[in-house]
């Protein structure tokens, strides 16, 4: 990816649901692509701001949704470097909750996102989009902005059916599902509904990283540490999981291994919701 004719990659935590993981796997990607050499920067879409937060910076402006709608040197002039080498900081701010209805002024809305960010890819190997649950226009202007959306799933009761409605949306408005890809996030290991819901959705659903994060205090304590789990807790299991699910992102993202591992684009959604 790196190199003179670079052209960054975009990789979005997107779920419809809340409190599956998205900012968790965000930050913790992020610093592994920066801490693999790649130069990374990581945009919080979040008007809760938790990305901004666990980085430690305080954005100067209060306006983070006017950054997000002129794009250009507002943007650069509002990225900040983190205390990690190579990894940089779009910030969010309160302000970002007017986002998706502000986008449905602006032409070209659903477009808006992937043109802002494209001057970027030439400075950045990776662009990592940490997303708030919304099924809004935002959530468009992600799916068109994102080479790659990346769907944490909690395998407990409804998650097949949020999924489901997640492809489903996705289908309906024409967005490419090749670009979709899952993991399982807070998985407990001794739940056996946890096992069956991974075991039904691996069959039900193409596309799954095979990395499965478990729910442990390590990640739970990330937030009163405000620091990468590779960082605050260098040998813990949940550090090795988010090991993995890097280096499979990252190979996903290269096009690697695509015969042993082949795109399905057809499968039953509808069965699942009725
Ligand atoms: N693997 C895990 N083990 C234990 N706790 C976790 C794990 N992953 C996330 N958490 C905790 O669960 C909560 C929700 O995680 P996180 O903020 O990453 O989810 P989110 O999808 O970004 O939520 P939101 O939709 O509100 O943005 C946080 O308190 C986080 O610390
Ligand atoms: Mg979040």
């Amino acid at each position: 990816m790196a190199g003179e004719s670079r052209r960054g990659r975009v990789l979005a935590l997107y779920h419809l649901k809340g409190g599956v993981g998205k900012t968790t796997a965000a930050v913790n990607l992020a610093y592994l692509s920066a801490a693999s050499g790649l130069k990374t920067l990581i945009c919080d879409l979040d008007p809760q701001s938790s990305t901004t937060y666990f980085f430690r910076v305080k954005p100067a402006l209060k306006h983070a949704r006017r950054v997000l709608l002129k794009g250009g040197a507002s943007v650069a002039d509002n990225i900040k470097g983190t205390d990690y080498e190579g990894l940089d900081l779009l910030p969010a701010d309160w302000s970002l909750r007017h986002l998706p209805s502000l986008l449905g002024r602006v032409k070209r809305s659903k477009r808006r996102l992937r043109e802002i960010l494209d001057p970027f890819r030439g400075e950045y190997d990776l662009i990592v989009l940490d997303s708030p649950a919304t099924a809004t226009l935002l959530a468009e202007c992600i799916f068109v902005a994102a080479d790659m959306l990346l769907v944490p799933v909690v395998p407990s009761t409804l998650a097949a059916r949020a999924y489901a409605n997640l492809r489903l949306f996705l289908r309906r408005k024409g967005y490419d599902e090749a670009k979709v890809w899952g993991f399982f996030s807070m998985v407990e290991a001794r739940k056996k509904m946890h096992q069956a819901t991974m075991q039904a959705m691996r069959e039900q659903f193409p596309q799954w990283l095979p990395a499965t994060i478990p729910y442990t205090v390590d990640v739970e304590s990330m937030g009163l540490a405000r620091a990468p789990l590779p960082v605050r807790s260098p040998r813990a299991v949940a550090t090795r999981r988010f090991r993995e699910l890097w280096e499979q992102v990252a190979g996903r993202m290269d096009g690697r291994d695509p015969e042993t591992d082949p795109w399905v684009r057809s499968f039953p959604v509808r069965e699942v919701l009725e």
